[in-house]
């Protein structure tokens, strides 16, 4: 596919500025209005060196460079060489290309040879998997295949929270109130109401605390029993996580949780230790940050026992000696920019060079229609129960309109968990929103079901086309004068973008880039589609307007694959 932003600085840098390819590329501009050309390139900057009015190198450079097939016309206006691209050309060059490479449209190798490490989702072990956790799994998941479509190898990791003395509670509740069947039934619900018992009966009685504390450093030693029991825990909790994972279609590289580097503290303690920075303070162990501008970090407590900050450090560590990154990125709300702020400077005091390589992706809260959830109240809204009743919804709605009679259930799962999953990475990650029903599953709005839609419009469209669609070959033959029209050149440009934007929304770190952008290009589809008559009599023109229709499904396709949600091609 030509790239027009490189191909004209090329013939710039040919026609001789004075600028260089680079300057070149970066001055080129793609104005908003489009009657002032495709791209624009302002002579300001030549002025002084050519000692001529800027107008006049406009001038200049427009009679040089305006016979090329690639152009329609070049026009000098004031200051600016104002380039129009032959619209043929570049419809060739598009859908040529999707149709070339399909799926992998907008696929490159930029990332080869590199290690990048996604840590997502990372729920706690025993606690509910709840709709809060949906921001960091989703977000996560979105990014690790930005990167992966990127040529990046990419490890993803869910740092499970896994350790700690809640352990000790639980275990100690368990032996006290706790029943096996109930566990093995349901097992996070279970072993919560187990834990905050432990915390009313504590109130009365302190002395179960003594005893929590006693069976967590037993648990910190490997004893047998005490073992068995949190591995039993863990493994329980992990078949409820992995339950709403499979519903998601999110998998993980590593499940190595907090737990993993229990053994690995020793030797971050020795390495503070060995450069001054651990100080003394009331039993605890400490680094000062303070001329970092960031508060006392806390590493071991007065009982030697270490901190969530402490396994971050030894994780980073690890994972660099492990998997040799690139980048570390740790998908995490932004209630924990401090923690990130102070362990990334620790591991810079340490004299890691790579502590400028882990990045802290936040992202705001959500919070539900009905109130803010809330854990310590009780009110948890479980993510599972918000993914059956995103299916349990659609499927009324598939039932009403009274269609797809014999795929509902399936239909309904692919758009009840896309629609979930597209609100999630609709708006910009750092805002804080609200999770709304009427949004999630409105199919005319900007969401999911409306892009599934388009998507399933786009197969039926190629499915009634019947031959003409598999005569459209390599699009080499098609004759592009047909899709000059405002709407089909628009989607063929938001086509055309495609690359740029994953490229954009993954050095951001921002999914959402690319939501906006497959929304964009679903509007511009339905526009094209409800302006112009597609299936015509006229052969050419019609596998024409195929072949654009079966680009922009393929966009639209790879957009929702790359954010994490299906595209069916019926619905
Ligand atoms: N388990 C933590 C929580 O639920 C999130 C872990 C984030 N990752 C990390 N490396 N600290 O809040």
């Amino acid at each position: 596919m030509v790239n027009y932003r490189e191909k004209i600085a090329e013939i710039l840098a040919e026609a001789g500025t004075g600028l260089s390819y680079e300057e070149l590329l970066d001055t080129i501009e793609a104005p908003v209005d489009k009657s002032m050309g495709d791209y624009a390139f302002p002579c300001f900057k030549l002025a002084k060196a050519m000692r001529k009015a800027p107008p006049l190198i406009a001038k200049e450079i427009t009679e040089k460079i305006a016979d090329n097939p690639l152009f329609e016309k070049v026009e000098a206006v004031n200051a600016y060489v104002n380039v129009f691209i032959s619209k043929e050309a570049f419809l060739h060059s598009v859908i040529g290309e999707v149709i070339k490479v399909g799926d992998n449209y907008g696929r490159s190798t930029q990332g080869e040879g590199k290690t990048v490490i996604v840590e997502f989702s990372s729920p706690n072990i025993a606690k509910p998997f709840h709709i809060g956790h949906i921001r960091s799994t989703v977000i996560g998941n979105a990014i690790y295949k930005l990167y992966d479509f990127l040529g990046y190898n990419t490890i993803r990791i869910n740092h499970l929270g896994d350790y700690g003395t809640q352990f000790g509670k639980m275990i100690c509740a368990y032996r006290k109130w706790g029943k096996k069947e109930d566990v093995e039934r349901e097992p996070i619900k279970t072993l919560l109401s187990y834990y905050t018992k432990f915390h009313e009966e504590a109130e009365k009685d302190p002395s179960l605390n003594d005893e929590a504390r006693a069976i967590f450093a037993a648990l910190e030693k490997g004893s047998p029993e005490e073992v068995a029991l949190w591995k039993w825990f863990r493994e329980e909790s992990l078949k409820e996580f992995n339950r709403v994972y499979d519903m998601l279609g999110i998998s993980f590289d590593s499940y190595a949780g907090e737990s993993f580097y229990s053994d690995k503290m020793p030797r971050i303690l020795e390495e503070l230790e060995a450069k001054g920075l651990l100080q003394e303070s009331q039993g605890a162990q400490i680094v000062d940050l303070t001329e970092k501008g960031l508060p006392v970090a806390l590493i071991t407590k007065s009982d030697g026992s270490t901190l969530y900050i402490t396994r971050d450090i030894a994780a980073g560590v690890y994972r660099k000696e492990h998997y040799d990154f690139y980048k570390n990125i740790y998908v995490v709300a932004s209630q924990q920019n401090l923690h990130f702020k102070q362990w990334f400077t620790i591991v810079e005091m340490l004299g890691y060079d790579w502590a400028k390589d882990c990045v802290h992706v936040p992202f705001g809260l959500v919070s539900l229609e009905d109130g803010t959830m809330s854990t310590r109240h009780g009110r948890v809204v479980f993510l599972e129960d918000v993914l059956n009743r995103a299916v349990e919804q659609t499927k009324q709605i598939i039932l009403e309109k009274g269609v797809n009679t014999d795929q509902t259930e399936e239909t309904a799962k692919i758009v009840g968990i896309g629609a979930v999953i597209f609100q999630e990475l609709s708006n910009n990650r750092i805002k804080d929103y609200t999770f709304s029903w009427d949004k999630v599953l409105n199919f005319e709005g900007e969401t999911g079901p409306y892009v599934q839609y388009t998507h399933a419009r786009a197969c039926s469209v190629l499915r009634n086309a019947g031959d003409s669609a598999a005569k459209i070959g390599d699009g080499s033959k098609l004759d592009m004068h047909y899709l000059r029209g405002d709407a089909a050149f628009e989607l063929a440009r938001m086509i055309y973008e495609m690359p740029n934007v994953i490229v954009d929304a993954a050095e951001r770190y921002e999914p959402s880039v690319l939501t906006r952008h497959v929304v964009d290009m679903a509007q511009a589809f339905n526009r094209f589609y409800h302006e112009e008559h597609i299936l015509v009599d006229n052969e050419a023109e019609k596998e024409a307007k195929l072949a654009l229709v079966s680009a922009a499904r393929i966009a639209i396709g790879n957009g929702l694959g790359l954010l994490g949600i299906k595209a069916p091609e019926k619905m």
